[in-house]
């Protein structure tokens, strides 16, 4: 439970918020490639913590992030022409470059010189692993690009995958770090013949008991370390190691956790705030070693990707439909009634009292203890900035390396220690 300021600090990242100037501290990933795939493509619409935007690619494939409105009378700029390096106001004819320059003030007799005056807002733009990226802060603080594996990735290798739901952005990570939802959102009943196609999660029968939810716990300079006994028996103890890094990010794959099949798959999600009622939850599956199969790809869009609304990214199944929930599947088959593993998610974190949820009212055990250490580290560098000590993490890119990891160790090492140690190798040293 937090209280009315804390769950208003959490939640809020419009300008000017402690969250909001927190998130400003790091790129984000804000859009994928594929929204303006080529030079002198249609723009893209853009929202951000509460700032409209329009993302574009000029003539020379240079990315601008700018100010969604022209600077002479507002109108949309998503309206106007990109065309040789610069987009232009379909009004007017005002046209700016990538920095937000005004380069034209047509009709005017003193536009040539009124020009050089009018400077939209505009932000830094870089394109990494199939994602658009910017840098929303303070120019003077700009760190380097965060060293994420994906980055690296070529297309033929990679999945990229965006999302848009209607709640605020930390409902959504709290659902990723939510142990004990498995059994229920994703569980099943009956895995006869005639059920739904998507399966994954427990099945009717399995002990409650064994979900399995975090032993340890570690505050770190980058964010939070979790340890997990994932199964034990008289000598040993599998333990999996697992991060949240400050402040949407999931930590690098260790490419060797049992039970990920054959291909060496990366995966990682980041979510990030439109405004505080409406979030992008972004993610990438990777193969460091070599292409995506075809049927990998398949088998992982029929699960994993809900049907969009076409020219959106939002789900053809949504709140408005109480997304196509088939009761007479919930009866018989799985708990949700919905075919789709996202979307059995969305249905839950939407409407968690609303789109705000209230943190003053819930009632906590210790099945939430992952998501408690991450609120209260994310509370706590939001509040350190706050008094003007900035965040550490983004300045150190080789952070945004610390690896997940499956350990085998001593039945009766305390998992406290286990993690520890684990970290002294996982996290990369300065
Ligand atoms: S409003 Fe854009 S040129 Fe006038
Ligand atoms: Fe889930």
């Amino acid at each position: 439970m937090l209280t009315q300021e804390e769950n208003e600090i959490l939640v809020r990242t419009g300008p000017g918020t402690p969250m909001g100037e927190l998130f400003r501290r790091f790129w984000l990933p804000v859009m994928l490639s594929e929204e303006i795939p080529e030079p002198d493509c249609p723009p893209a619409r853009l929202r951000v913590m509460n700032e409209d935007l329009i993302g574009f690619r000029d003539t020379e494939g240079k990315i601008g992030i700018i100010d969604a409105y022209c600077a002479h009378r507002f109108s949309p700029l998503f309206f106007g022409m990109n065309e040789e390096c610069g987009i232009r106001c379909l009004y007017h004819g005002w046209k700016y470059d990538v920095n937000g320059q005004c380069v034209d003030v047509p009709f005017v007799p003193e536009g040539e010189t009124f020009k050089e005056k009018v400077q939209l807002k505009s932000y830094p733009a870089l394109e990494r692993g199939g994602f658009i990226w910017t840098y929303m802060g303070p120019k003077e603080l700009q760190p380097p690009f965060p060293d994420f594996d994906f980055a690296a990735i070529p297309e033929s290798h990679r999945e990229n995958w965006k999302i848009i739901c209607e709640c605020n952005w930390m409902q959504s990570l709290e659902g990723q770090h939510d142990p004990s939802h498995l059994y229920f959102t994703h569980g099943f009943r009956d895995l006869t013949e005639g059920g739904p196609t998507v399966q994954m999660g427990m099945t009717t029968g399995t002990n409650l008991t064994t979900v399995r939810m975090p032993a340890a716990f570690q505050d770190t300079e980058y964010g939070v370390a979790w340890a997990t006994v994932w199964s034990s028996d008289d000598k040993e103890q599998v333990v999996n190691i697992g991060h949240h890094l400050l402040p949407v990010f999931d930590a690098s794959p260790s490419y060797n956790n049992p039970g990920r099949g054959k291909i060496p798959l990366g995966y990682q999600r980041m979510r990030v705030p439109i405004d505080d009622v409406t979030c992008m939850v972004l993610r990438v599956r990777w193969n460091p070693e070599g292409p995506l199969a075809e049927e990998f790809r398949e088998a992982h869009n029929a699960w994993l990707v809900p049907e969009k609304i076409p020219g959106t990214y939002r789900p053809v199944a949504n709140k408005a439909n109480n997304y196509l929930i088939d009761r007479e599947m919930q009866r018989n088959y799985n708990y949700s009634g919905i075919n789709n593993f996202p979307l059995q998610d969305i249905c839950q974190i939407e409407q968690q009292g609303g789109p705000i949820m209230d943190r003053t009212r819930e009632k906590l055990t210790s099945q939430d203890e992952t998501n408690i250490h991450i609120r209260h580290q994310l509370i706590r560098a939001a509040r350190d900035l706050m008094e003007g000590k900035e965040p550490a993490a983004p300045h150190r890119p080789e952070l945004f390396q610390v690896k997940s990891a499956t350990i085998k160790a001593p039945k009766d090492k305390p998992v406290e220690d286990i993690l520890k140690e684990a970290l002294k190798s996982l996290v990369p040293a300065a």
